[in-house]
């Protein structure tokens, strides 16, 4: 074992990780790093199949973000943010304001993906304290939603294998079945169905409109869930009942937004105005951390009075809106025009999704789902009746490692595979993923 990995095993303890795992294979010594590559000591190669944790958009070591940090480096490169601000700051607000939802006029920073979702759980429950209904303090999320680490984003994720042994720290919220077309909640056939699944976030928002502050989801793609991909129609309608019912909807864009779903923002998708919308990862195109949580002007003008009536939004964290991080957010916003990221993606995406429907051919793959740049394959040990693989049979690791061998980073959620490359990539590239992945499964296929 390498002398640098020795000492990271002696030292260091990774997220996501049984550390026993590393002692039969253990982490990947990365030293650099080139558009969608990550470069070993030796100088082997991996595709970065799943973009750095679904952050990177623009590929990496890209000269104009690295000249963006340097200059802002050269002037500032942190200030409290209380009682000061500072260009990058501003500039960064504009901008991303110009480009969300009409409705969403004020930024909250933040420094990553879990607290731009604590921001808006606590803004939304306060909110309705500063106005006076002071029984609305729950919220509704669902059950294959994924919010982030923090107790707060763990109270309204539902993963059970992520968060099952944190449960008792968790405040209440209402949990309610999630689109999950391939395993209908309500046993429909996504090509028939009427949105039946909706039912029971209109049974809770009638009974209990009082006491619910808001209901938070990722808008048609959730993510950690297994990369489920669900209807417009879900959102469309969830937006449509949690307005009617005087309900706060939180978007979570943490992994969805910048891109990823061939769109800026997955909610462009469907035309809906929410009351929040939270951001991080593709933000900053994964070169440093920040997060961001933007609302309204009714939202927050109920916080803004008189310093003595106590309506003030006591919450923030030290490296708040980064001026390092706010000057890269901005220089990959601008890529985004210089390089015009997305209208290249609608070349793209149809090869994408040809290429990822050949799948549906291999014995263990039950699903296959996609939107934008992200697709997925669900396996499962029984096509007819859906069977799983059991968390002991291991496939995902088995094909993690053998994906290693072909230059691949096939990190599973579960049983899912997916691939979430930067948006950068070329055809060849996205041509070579697409095939090797898909020999990879077929190779495990045959040798089970
Ligand atoms: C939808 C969503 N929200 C929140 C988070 C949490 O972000 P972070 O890991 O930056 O705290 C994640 C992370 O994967 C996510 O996918």
């Amino acid at each position: 074992m390498n002398s640098w990995i020795k000492k990271d095993l002696k030292y260091i303890w990774h997220p996501y990780t049984q550390m026993k795992d590393c002692e039969k294979l253990p982490p990947i010594l990365i030293e650099r790093a080139k558009g969608v590559k990550l470069y070993d000591n030796k100088d082997n190669f991996y595709y970065d199949t799943i973009s750095s944790w679904w952050c990177n958009v623009h590929g990496h070591n890209h000269p104009k973000i690295k000249e963006a940090i340097k200059k802002q480096l050269n002037s500032l490169e942190h200030v409290l943010f209380a009682g000061f601000t500072h260009k990058s700051a501003i500039l960064l607000s504009e901008r991303l304001i110009s480009i969300s939802p009409k409705n969403l006029n004020k930024i909250f920073f933040s420094d990553n993906g879990s607290t731009a979702v604590e921001t808006a759980l606590k803004i939304s429950f306060q909110y309705w304290q500063n106005i006076g209904k002071k029984n609305k303090t729950k919220f509704i999320s669902l059950d294959y939603g994924y919010h982030g680490d923090t107790i707060g984003a763990m109270s309204v994720s539902g993963i059970d294998l992520f968060n099952e042994v944190f449960k008792p720290l968790f405040f209440t919220s209402f949990k309610i079945p999630s689109p999950y077309c391939y395993r209908c909640p309500v046993g429909k056939e996504r090509d028939y169905c009427s949105f039946d699944c909706i039912e029971p976030l209109e049974v809770i928002l009638k009974k209990k409109n009082n006491e619910i502050a808001g209901m938070i989801l990722e808008p048609l793609v959730m993510a950690a869930g297994g990369m489920i991909v669900y209807p417009k129609e879900y959102l469309k309608r969830a937006a449509e009942l949690t307005k009617r019912y005087n309900v706060h909807l939180i978007l979570d864009e943490v992994a969805t937004g910048f891109g990823r779903t061939g769109k800026m923002f997955a909610c462009n998708h469907v035309n809906i105005k929410p009351d929040f919308m939270c951001l991080s990862k593709g933000i900053t195109s994964g070169y440093l951390p920040l997060g961001v949580t933007l609302t309204t002007d009714s939202i927050y003008n109920a916080f803004y009075d008189d310093y003595e009536k106590g309506k003030t939004f006591y919450h923030g964290h030290t490296y708040t809106a980064n001026p390092l991080s706010c000057s890269c957010a901005l220089a990959s916003l601008e890529l985004f025009e210089r390089e015009k990221t997305l209208d290249k993606l609608r070349n793209l995406i149809p090869l994408f999704y040809k290429g990822l429907e050949k799948f549906r051919d291999l014995a263990i793959v039950g699903d296959v789902r996609y939107l934008g740049l992200l697709g997925a394959m669900e396996l499962v040990k029984n096509k007819e009746t859906k069977e799983t693989f059991s968390l002991k049979e291991r496939i995902g690791l088995e094909i993690y490692k053998y994906g290693l061998k072909k230059k691949l980073i096939l990190r599973p959620l579960g049983n899912v595979i997916y691939l979430f490359p930067p948006l950068s990539i070329k055809k060849r590239e996205l041509e070579y993923i697409l095939d090797s992945t898909y020999y990879v499964i077929k190779d495990i296929c045959r040798n089970r």
